[in-house]
C-alpha cells in the first residue's frame, strides 16, 4: 500500500477506488497538495468538458516540474542515485546522482536560453536513451520550454515532419548512437531532416562516440558550451496546464498526431501510477527497458521515477546483444528491483530457452511489468514462471500515449491481490471504465465486450492534439459522447475483471508500437509502379502483428516482385521507420471492396491468418477477389 493513498480511513482497493471516482475532486485535490511542490496553490482541481474536449486540472496553480523531480531530492538526499546509464557495451554503465543530475540540467538550460530558447518554445530531441536526454527533458522543463522527444530510429523524413509540426528552433542530437554493437549516424539522420526544416536555428551536438562529425554554423558543440555554463538555473513557475510535452503517435488517418501533456496532472499521474502499480519503495532499482522516444519511457523511466525520488535505468542496448541474457545479466549487475518489458521482448527471448535466464542471479527482482500489447499466456507463464522464479507478480498494464499513465493493472494498491495471467485487470484509482455497444448503449453487469470508453477525466490524460483540436475532439469525444474513447475493444469478466481486446480502429501494434496503415498506404503510394495499396496487420508470433502490404499496379507496369518488395521496404524505412518495414509485399489484380468502394481491410487479415471463416462477404463487390488473393498468397508463402 502506498504511503500516500488513504482516504478517510479507507484503505482497500476497491473502497478506494470507489471513493476516487465519486469523490474525484477530494482524490486528487489531495494527492496533489500531498505529492507534488508548489510555487503557489491552485484554486480548482479540474475543469473539464468532453463535449469540447477541454481537460484542464489544478488551475492557476504554479509549479516546476524538473523542481519536482531534482531540488526537492537534492535537499534531502543529494548523492542518491537517480539514472543509471546502462549503455550498449555490458559492464560500462554510469550512474549519476541527483545532484549531478541537477547541475546537468541547470547547465543546459542555461545553455538553451542563451541560445534564445524560452517559455512557449519547442525543443526536439533525437536522442537515444542516456542521462543528457533526461536532463535536456528536465531543462526544457525548468526553462519554461516544450520539448518533443522522437524516437532515434525515426527516419528523416519523419523527424522533419514532427519538427516542422511543433516549429522547433533547435534540436538536440548525438553525434552517433550505439545499439547492439552497430553504431549510428544520428547527426547526419538530423542534418537531413532540418534542410527542410527552415524553423531551425540550432543544432546542439552532445558526443556519444570519439567518432568526429561535420559542424556547420547551425551546430552547437553541447558538452563545450554546456561546460561554461553556471550550475544553478532559476526554474520557472510554470501554469499547471502550459505544456510540458508532445509526443507523435499514429492514428487511423494518414498524419501522425502531436498529443499534448500539460504540467501538473500529467506528472501527478506519472509519478502516483509507478510508486502504487508497481510498489515501488525507496531504494529500489526501478529497469523500464523502453526507449525515451515513446510515452512508456516518459512516464517510466524519466517522470514518474525521478518525482518519486526513485533509481533509474536508462537502457541503450537490445534485449539480444551480446547474448540473449543481456536482460537478466543487468538485472543482476545492476540489482534492478523492477523490471518493466514488452511482450515481443519477451516472446522472442523465450524462444532461446531458460538457460540464458537461469544463468543470472535475479534475487533482486521482486515486480515484473508488461506494456503496450497484450501478452499472450505462453510469455506470461514464462515470465512469471523463469524469470520470476514464480515469486514476482506480473503486472500487465494498459495504457496510451493518450492517457500519460497506466490505466488498468493488476494491483493499482494491494500488493496481494488476485493476478490472472494476461489481464490488465483493474482500474486504477480515478478511472472509470465503460464499455459500449455499436449503438453507443453503455453495457452493463459483467461478461461484455465492447469499444473501451472512459467516462471520467483524469489528471494525466492528453489536453489535445497540436495544432488539432478538431481532430482531437473528433477522434477521442465524438464517436461516444460523454466518454473518452480508446481505440481498444475490451472485455469485462464476470468478476468485473478488464481484458483488453485489441485495436478497433486502423491501428496497427508492431513490437508494442502504433503504426496507422494509412499513414503506411501514404508511403507504399508514393512508388511510381502501384497504383493502389492496402495495408494489414496480422498476427505475427514474435512482433504482436506484422506489416502485410497488398500492392495493385498501375497499368502496363512490369516489374518483379522481389525488385519491388525491396523497393517499398527501402521506402517506407526511409519516410517512416525500420520497424514499420512490410514483412511481406503482395502484387493483387484487384483489391476486396464494399459495393461503394471501401477496401475490406479485415478480409485481407484473416486470408493471411488463414482463417477458415473469412466473415461476412455479403457487401463485396465481387467476392472472386478474395479467392485470387488466397491462391496468390499461397504462392507467396
Ligand atoms: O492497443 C493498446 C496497446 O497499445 C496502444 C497504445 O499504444 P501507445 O500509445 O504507443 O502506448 C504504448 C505504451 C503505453 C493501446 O491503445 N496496449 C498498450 N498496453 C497494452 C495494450 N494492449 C493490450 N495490453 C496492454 N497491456
Amino acid at each position: 500500500m502506498p504511503e500516500a493513498v488513504a482516504f478517510q480511513g479507507v484503505t482497500d482497493h476497491s473502497g478506494l477506488h470507489e471513493f476516487s471516482v465519486r469523490e474525484t475532486d477530494t482524490f486528487w485535490g489531495t494527492l496533489a497538495h500531498q505529492r507534488l511542490s508548489w510555487i503557489s496553490p491552485f484554486n480548482t482541481v479540474q475543469n473539464c468538458d468532453f463535449s469540447q474536449g477541454k481537460i484542464k486540472w489544478f488551475e492557476s496553480g504554479k509549479l516546476n516540474v524538473s523542481v519536482n523531480c531534482l531540488d526537492r531530492h537534492v535537499h534531502t538526499y543529494p548523492e542518491r542515485v537517480a539514472l543509471i546509464w546502462e549503455r550498449d557495451e555490458p559492464g560500462t554503465e554510469v550512474k549519476v546522482t541527483y545532484r549531478e543530475l541537477l547541475e546537468l540540467t541547470c547547465r543546459l538550460g542555461n545553455l538553451l536560453k542563451r541560445q534564445g530558447v524560452g517559455k512557449g518554445d519547442c525543443v526536439t530531441l533525437y536522442l537515444p536513451p542516456c542521462p543528457l536526454a533526461v536532463a535536456s527533458m528536465l531543462a526544457c522543463a525548468r526553462i519554461g520550454a516544450a520539448h518533443n522527444v522522437v524516437f532515434a530510429g525515426f527516419s528523416a523524413g519523419a523527424l522533419a515532419d514532427r519538427v516542422r509540426d511543433t516549429q522547433s528552433s533547435t534540436v538536440i542530437t548525438v553525434n552517433q548512437g550505439v545499439r547492439g554493437g552497430k553504431v549510428i549516424d544520428l547527426k547526419k539522420t538530423v542534418d537531413q531532416a532540418v534542410q527542410n526544416c527552415p524553423s531551425v536555428r540550432q543544432v546542439l551536438v552532445a558526443m556519444r562516440t570519439e567518432n568526429t562529425v561535420v559542424m556547420t554554423d547551425r551546430d552547437v558543440p553541447l558538452e563545450e558550451e554546456m561546460m561554461k555554463e553556471n550550475v544553478v538555473c532559476d526554474p520557472v513557475a510554470m501554469d499547471s496546464e502550459d505544456v510540458l510535452f508532445l509526443l507523435y503517435t499514429s492514428g487511423s488517418t494518414g498524419k501522425p498526431k502531436g498529443l499534448v501533456h500539460t504540467q501538473a496532472g500529467y506528472l501527478l499521474y506519472a509519478s502516483i501510477t509507478h510508486r502504487s502499480v508497481f510498489s515501488y519503495q525507496d531504494g529500489d532499482v526501478f529497469g523500464c527497458m523502453a526507449d525515451i522516444g515513446w510515452i512508456t519511457g516518459h512516464s517510466y523511466s524519466v517522470y514518474g521515477p525521478l518525482c518519486n525520488g526513485g533509481t533509474t535505468v536508462l537502457f541503450e542496448s537490445t534485449p539480444v546483444y551480446p547474448d540473449p541474457g543481456r536482460y537478466w545479466e543487468t538485472v543482476e549487475r545492476l540489482g534492478i528491483s523492477h523490471f518493466y518489458g514488452a511482450p515481443t521482448a519477451i516472446r522472442l527471448l523465450l524462444k532461446y530457452g531458460d538457460e540464458w535466464v537461469q544463468k543470472y542471479d535475479r534475487s533482486s527482482l521482486k515486480t515484473l511489468g508488461s506494456v503496450g500489447e497484450p501478452i499472450n499466456t505462453e510469455a506470461w507463464d514464462w515470465y512469471h514462471q523463469v524469470v520470476g522464479d514464480g515469486r514476482c507478480p506480473v503486472i500487465d498494464t494498459w495504457w496510451q500515449t493518450e492517457t500519460g499513465g497506466i490505466c488498468i493493472a493488476p494491483r493499482p494498491s494491494d500488493p496481494d491481490s488476485e493476478i490472472v495471467p494476461g489481464m490488465a485487470m483493474r482500474p486504477f484509482y480515478g478511472i472509470k471504465p465503460t464499455l459500449l455497444d455499436a449503438k453507443g448503449e453503455s453495457l452493463p453487469g459483467c461478461e461484455s465486450t465492447g469499444a473501451l470508453c472512459i467516462s471520467l477525466a483524469w489528471p494525466g490524460m492528453a489536453r489535445t492534439i497540436h495544432n488539432d483540436h478538431q481532430r482531437f475532439i473528433e477522434t477521442y469525444f465524438q464517436p461516444y459522447p460523454g466518454y473518452f474513447f480508446t481505440g481498444d475493444g475490451a472485455h469485462r469478466t464476470k468478476e468485473g475483471y478488464y481484458q483488453i481486446v485489441g485495436r478497433l480502429d486502423d491501428v496497427i501494434n508492431v513490437s508494442g508500437h502504433r503504426l496507422g496503415t494509412a499513414e503506411l498506404e501514404d508511403v507504399v503510394s508514393l512508388c511510381p509502379a502501384v497504383a493502389e495499396s492496402a495495408v494489414i496487420g496480422y498476427s505475427h508470433d514474435i512482433k504482436g502483428e506484422g506489416v502485410g502490404v497488398f500492392v495493385v499496379l498501375k497499368r502496363g507496369v512490369q516489374i518483379d516482385q522481389d525488385v519491388l518488395a525491396q523497393q517499398l521496404r527501402e521506402m517506407v524505412s526511409r519516410n517512416i521507420a525500420k520497424y514499420a518495414s512490410p514483412d511481406f509485399i503482395q502484387v493483387v489484380r484487384r483489391l476486396p471492396k464494399t459495393r461503394s468502394g471501401k477496401i475490406m481491410r479485415r478480409i485481407l487479415r484473416k486470408v493471411v491468418e488463414q482463417k477458415d471463416d473469412l466473415g461476412d462477404l455479403s457487401t463485396l463487390d465481387d467476392s472472386e477477389v478474395v479467392y485470387e488473393v488466397i491462391r496468390g498468397h499461397q504462392k507467396l508463402r
